[in-house]
């Protein structure tokens, strides 16, 4: 059972980089227990929202409330410790670091006993576990994934961030990314996704949004944005893969 209690707001958000404004009034949320997808063309806005809700832009209008508590203008670090994980699209792992060490020093804030969390992550992905010792620049690509979404599940967050987890990958790999996705969700995480592959993205999800230069245009369930004509139209046209068919 879901619980219904709203873990993220984010309302009128305004931000962006020097003295351009990117977002120009964003507003969503997520339920806790919710997967919510973000979509929407290159350059609308889509990772500088991401990267605002996680403090690394500091909001220059709206609110963030984040379980209960204003987060508008606080740093990662902080925001990071109140239970919220973020996986950039850049690489988000050392590459030069087992796979193990990679999964510790996703930990490194804590200084309890880390061996559950580690149980955990092993448990939703066991090549991790098999490949602790080996060097994560030199696993494929998906299993790169699966250590920086594994790293950030070290922390056991309530939200995890995702920005574009499938993207680079092969499809068959895709597949096993938004699997796990839905998987890591099942297991309690509610998750933000930022992808380009809307279909498969939007197939999983419960909610999602799409923007458009900065503001939001469609906003809708997963499944209905992805009948909807507007939306396939404009977004999902030369996409070309089929919606999910990850059971929820
Ligand atoms: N560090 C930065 N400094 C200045 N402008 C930036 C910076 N990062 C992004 N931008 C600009 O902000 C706008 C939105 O970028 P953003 O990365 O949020 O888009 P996006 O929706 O994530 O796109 P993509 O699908 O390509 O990842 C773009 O016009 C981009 O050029
Ligand atoms: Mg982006």
């Amino acid at each position: 059972m879901k619980m219904k209690a709203r873990i993220l707001e984010v309302s009128d958000l305004v931000s962006g980089y020097t003295d351009l404004d990117i977002l120009h009034g964003i507003s969503m949320h997520i339920e806790s227990g919710e997967i919510v997808s973000i979509i929407g063309p290159n350059g609308s806005g889509k990772s500088t929202l991401m990267k605002t809700i996680f403090g690394l832009l500091r909001p220059r209008g709206g609110t963030i409330v984040f379980k209960d508590r204003d987060i508008t203008g606080v740093k990662p670090d902080r925001v990071v410790r109140f239970g919220m994980s973020y996986v950039p699209q850049e690489k988000e792992f050392f590459p030069s670091l087992t796979v193990l060490e990679n999964l510790e020093m996703g930990a490194f804030i804590r200084d309890d006993d880390i061996s559950e969390s580690l149980e955990r992550v092993y448990a939703i992905f066991p090549a991790l576990k098999e490949k602790g010792q080996i060097r994560a620049g030199s696993l494929s690509g998906g299993e790169q994934r699966m250590v920086g979404i594994g790293r950030a599940l070290m922390l056991s967050p309530d939200l995890l961030l995702l920005d574009e987890p499938s993207a680079g990958l092969a499809p068959v790999m895709r597949d096993m990314v938004f699997e796990k996705i839905a998987e890591v969700n099942r297991a309690g995480t509610s998750i933000l996704i930022v992808e380009q592959n809307a279909r498969r993205s939007l197939g999983i999800s419960d909610r999602g949004y799409v923007l458009e230069m900065g503001r939001n245009r469609f906003e809708g369930r997963g499944l209905e944005l992805l009948e909807n004509e507007d939306v396939l139209r404009l977004y999902l046209g030369g996409c070309g893969s089929s919606p999910g068919t990850v059971a929820k």
